[in-house]
């Protein structure tokens, strides 16, 4: 049975238009594979642990070929339960509004906490190289506004960006993207008719 890890990052639950996207394609995931084995992740619930003084000292060690060690071994306990349970999934789904052109800071926090040497990327002699592909990733997105390509404000967009920059480091190449825009500045017909869009989007990507 395939493991699917669905990573929420907006806090509206039932009002987001993100989720009712996700939740389309989640659906049509679950229709192709049989039985799933769905394992949500919803950043606004859980406490995710801080990247404090401690922990990023951990992470300096690991960045200079160390072993963790004192006070970061058990501070550490928490992000590779996270990093596993990133690593144990064959689909990954995000859920993400944009907040301020790029990602809500949750998502940000999350990223900061996998992303991590010797587990989901490694240095090499040519440079890094990402540990953690391998497998297919949904991003479903949703803007107030409309940063498609070819708007007047598409390069203000540093979400998908971003989370293509990110994702691709720590190794993978099959990123997928959907994205209804835009959301706020449209009538209430025409974001129905967005979100429906990229739920055929969805499904079609699956
Ligand atoms: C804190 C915050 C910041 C936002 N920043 C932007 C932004 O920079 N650009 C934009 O187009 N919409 C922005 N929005 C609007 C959301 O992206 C939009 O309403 C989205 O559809 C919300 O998704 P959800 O319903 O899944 O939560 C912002 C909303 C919030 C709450």
């Amino acid at each position: 049975m395939k493991k699917v890890l669905h990573i929420v990052a907006s806090p509206r639950g039932k009002a987001s238009r993100t989720l009712r996207i996700s939740a389309g394609l989640l659906e049509k995931i679950r229709t192709v594979q049989g039985k799933i084995e769905l394992d949500t992740l919803d950043l606004f619930a859980e406490k995710l642990p801080e990247m404090n003084v401690t922990r990023v000292g951990g992470k300096y060690m690991l960045m200079s070929g160390q072993e963790l060690s004192g006070d970061a071994v058990g501070a550490w306990e928490q992000i590779k339960a996270h990093i596993d349970r990133f690593l144990a999934a064959d689909i990954i789904v995000i859920s993400t509004p944009m907040w301020n052109f790029s990602v809500p800071y949750v998502l940000k926090h999350y990223i900061d906490i996998i992303a991590q040497p010797g587990f989901t990327f490694k240095y090499t002699e040519s440079g890094p190289i990402g540990l953690a592909g391998n497998r297919v990733i949904y991003i479903v997105s949703t803007r107030g506004g409309d940063y498609s390509a070819g708007s007047p404000a598409a390069s203000f967009d540093k979400l998908d960006p971003y989370l293509k920059q990110v994702f691709s480091f720590i190794g993978f190449t099959d990123i997928r993207f959907i994205a209804a825009q835009p959301m706020d500045a449209n009538s209430e017909e025409g974001r129905e008719a967005k979100i429906k869009e990229a739920i055929s989007k969805a499904e079609q990507l699956v």
